[in-house]
């Protein structure tokens, strides 16, 4: 089947959760989300996904236990560390939106190191979400956009502010995930979902396999958009 959507956002959520069911500690939903992030991105490209933004963590995630925060850092250094090499292979180029002055030097290093060396790439678009808040990201926005200021700025449109965005690149997303029964956006990727389809299942993040994949963009491809004009059907 033909998938129509370009743009495919996901809140990876309910790793803890998978842990618990398990009696496992929670770093292990971690790692096995990691899994899953990978199974993802390699059939994002077999279905016709050009952009994939994954919501690996939030800004409110800084507020988690120490142990976790460390954990989850800990991972995405190691996940950048041993799959860098086969998604530059594959053509895709990665990107990382939020906040990363938090991070510590060397991390911040790795993910700069992985952006450069993939940035010519000209397959999948992978953006991950990191210390990412949406709110966070339109305030930046709009602190660079006073630091440059003039009244010539009051005429600016829509397309000119996403200059200001973490991505200005980033297209508008058509399909936005949520796994795990939870039916919120919490501060993910506010500009860009304005008119998003939204998909919610009860699946655990570790859980979601291809035909999870597969049912929500057949699910896409029967929804009618209409960014607000009659609709024609
Ligand atoms: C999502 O899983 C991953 C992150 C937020 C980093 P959770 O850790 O939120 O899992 P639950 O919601 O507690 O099950
Ligand atoms: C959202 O999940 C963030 C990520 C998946 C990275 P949370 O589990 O942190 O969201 P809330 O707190 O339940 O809204
Ligand atoms: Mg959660």
């Amino acid at each position: 089947m033909q998938y129509k959507v370009k743009h495919l956002a996901v809140i990876m959520d309910g790793n803890g959760r998978w842990a618990k069911q398990r009696g496992l500690p929670r770093i292990e939903g971690h790692r096995k989300g990691a899994e899953a992030a990978r199974l993802l991105i390699q059939n994002s490209h077999n279905f016709g996904i050009t952009y994939l933004t994954l919501y690996a963590f939030s800004a409110e995630n800084w507020n988690r236990p120490k142990q976790e925060v460390s954990d989850l850092l800990g991972l995405l250094g190691l996940y950048l560390k041993q799959e860098l090499s086969s998604l530059h292979n594959n053509g895709v180029r990665i990107k990382v939106i939020g906040d990363l002055s938090l991070l510590e030097p060397s991390l911040q290093r790795q993910i700069h190191d992985a952006v450069n060396i993939t940035c010519d790439n000209k397959g999948l678009t992978l953006c991950v979400a990191f210390s990412y808040g949406g709110r966070a990201e339109i305030l930046r926005a709009c602190k660079a956009l006073i630091q440059k200021s003039s009244n010539h700025n009051l005429e600016m449109s829509e397309l000119e502010f996403r200059q200001y965005l973490y991505d200005p690149e980033m297209p508008d997303v058509d399909l936005l995930i949520r796994t795990s029964g939870e039916r919120r956006i919490s501060n993910f990727l506010l500009w860009y979902i304005a008119y998003a389809e939204l998909y919610f299942t009860d699946i655990l993040w570790p859980d979601f396999s291809t035909i999870d994949l597969q049912n929500a963009l057949e699910d896409f491809n029967l929804r009618t958009r209409n960014f607000g004009f009659a609709r024609t059907e």
